[in-house]
């Protein structure tokens, strides 16, 4: 099987999740992608959605999936999402696709994260992707020098194939830290987000996943 094709097993076992006449959390990226393609089949059950990024209320709107503005949705039932690493706990690193204070805020006031991922983001220790870290572009020299000190190697991120900062949908920056080894991302989750400057970092550990549909050749495997 494909990766694709293993987004797209997860993608589809997801809709499973999803609760009837409820409006959806929807993240980010391909294989959120995918769950959004799986969910304008059943969008007739659903009353809407609350979209993660610009990109996802896009494609949800191209669907013809009622986009809700969290302002007006006092609860979620289900929050769907991707992660670029995940342990077997549910704790993530999130952000590759730029998108997570969003994703975070979301997924805060979900009352379920399920995360869908290739059986490839499945890690015993979170660090090997560069953890991704917003920041307000005014701060972007000070938060690097303190990320530096935590031990890692802090990078701006730059649009594909220019010297420009990469723009998130916040007008924020992000800056990928390489090298972390991560044995608590819980207390460097908290710790990071006490950098003044940082809008929020890549690490989903205070709101972890409550349950992981992981794609394997075998099938889907679930962790919960
Ligand atoms: C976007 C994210 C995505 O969930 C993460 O990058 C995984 O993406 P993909 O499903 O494309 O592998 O956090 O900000």
């Amino acid at each position: 099987m494909t990766q694709d094709e293993l987004k797209q097993a997860v993608a589809r076992a997801a809709i499973d999740y999803v609760v009837d006449g409820e409006i959806i959390g929807v993240g980010t990226g391909s294989t959120a992608n995918f769950f959004i393609d799986e969910l304008a089949k059943i969008k007739h059950r659903i009353k809407g959605a609350v979209a993660s990024s610009e990109a996802t209320a896009a494609r949800l709107a191209g669907h013809g999936i009622a986009v809700y503005d969290l302002n007006h949705v006092p609860e979620i039932s289900v929050y769907v999402d991707g992660a670029d690493e995940i342990t077997a706990a549910g704790a993530m690193i999130k952000g590759g696709g730029a998108a997570l204070t969003r994703e975070k805020i979301v997924a805060s006031v979900a009352r379920q994260f399920v995360c869908i991922a290739d059986g490839s983001k499945l890690v015993e220790v979170l660090g090997k992707f560069p953890l991704p870290v917003e920041v307000l572009p005014m701060a972007r020299a000070a938060v690097m020098r303190r990320l530096a000190a935590l031990g890692g190697e802090p990078r701006l991120r730059l649009q594909a194939g220019t010297d420009q900062a990469f723009i998130t949908d916040n007008c924020c920056e992000i800056i990928d830290v390489l090298g972390l080894s991560i044995a608590d991302p819980l207390a460097l989750e908290l710790q990071i987000n006490q950098i003044v400057g940082v809008l929020t970092n890549g690490l989903f550990a205070a709101r972890g996943a409550n349950v992981c549909l992981l794609g394997t050749p075998e099938g889907v495997r679930k962790l919960a």
